[in-house]
């Protein structure tokens, strides 16, 4: 039915599910459909050239606007917490507290640099982020066909808002949920608002913003796009669901990770830079 999803990246543990779910997608009509995305390695791309592609937190740390000795403190961070975030051995309950440690912890290092609000567009622009192949049909065919595209991260807001800024893809129909940075009377960072979002209480941030949901009641089929098992949790604010479909990109850690992602997604994409498969259901959606 769809040619892609015959692509040697994509895994599912039952198409038959897959055919159905999108079968009754497309009777209930494209002005139904709602995407929730995870933002880093899920719109952007994980690594290029067999080098590591930045999230929002690293384009930051590894920018100008960061001293030496602040950058080796977050590269010591980096290397004790994300072995921790993909490791399959641990439970939940076991990673979230040390997850809340690794943002803290970053984030008070970040509010020590001084960063200015006017320097974060450089930043990202040195940066080596990129987006997904197939990016700008993504965005631009959810804005054609006006189907409102939450960007749900647990990264930080004002960067990957800049990101797809500079990549002309920030249309009105894409909304933010992320932390973002607060900056005084001078443009200086001081602190991140409201409350933190980590890969583990996206389901908290999500009923926070009841009011975004009760807007989109009318769309009560989603596509849900993620790389991390905490990404699953980014509809439980979706009022009334009639249909989800879960796209999984697993990008790392692939054969520990394999059957959990095959489990929990109805279709795994292992090690798929693009949005290849995406943009297929959106065509056949549409
Ligand atoms: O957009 P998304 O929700 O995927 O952002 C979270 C990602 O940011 C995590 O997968 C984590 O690896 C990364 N991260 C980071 N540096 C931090 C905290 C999180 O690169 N200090
Ligand atoms: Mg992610």
């Amino acid at each position: 039915m769809i040619l892609e999803l015959s692509n040697p990246s994509v895994c599912m543990k039952d198409p038959d599910r897959v055919q159905e779910v999108l079968q009754s997608m497309v009777k209930a009509g494209s002005n139904t459909l709602q995407v929730i995305s995870d933002f880093d390695m899920t719109l952007t791309r994980f690594e290029f050239n067999g080098k590591r592609c930045p999230t929002c937190h690293n384009i930051l740390d590894n920018s100008i606007l960061i001293s030496a000795d602040c950058k080796q403190k977050l590269k010591g961070l980096l290397d004790t917490y994300y072995p921790i975030e993909i490791d399959s051995s641990r439970s939940v309950e076991e990673k979230l507290p040390l997850m809340v440690e690794w943002w803290t912890k970053a984030h008070e290092l970040l509010v020590e640099q001084k960063i200015r609000k006017d320097r974060l567009s450089v930043a990202v622009r040195e940066s080596d982020a990129m987006l997904r192949e197939g990016y700008q049909l993504f965005f631009d065919h959810l804005h054609q066909h006006s189907i409102p595209l939450l960007i749900f991260s647990a990264g930080i807001g004002d960067i990957l808002e800049e990101v797809i800024r500079q990549a002309g893809v920030f249309h009105p129909n894409v909304n933010v949920f992320s932390n973002y940075m607060d900056f005084d009377e001078s443009g200086v960072l001081t602190a991140f608002k409201g409350e933190l979002i980590h890969i583990y209480n996206k389901r908290e941030g999500a009923l926070l913003n009841t009011g975004h949901f009760q807007e989109l009641r009318t769309r009560p089929n989603v596509l849900l796009m993620g790389d991390s098992l905490g990404d699953l949790n980014m509809a439980d604010g979706v009022q009334d669901m009639e249909n989800i479909l879960k796209v999984g990109f697993l990008n790392d850690k692939v054969e520990e990770r394999k059957q959990s992602y095959l489990d929990a997604y109805d279709i795994v994409l292992i090690k798929d830079e693009t949005l290849e498969v995406p943009n297929a259901l959106l065509h056949y959606l549409t």
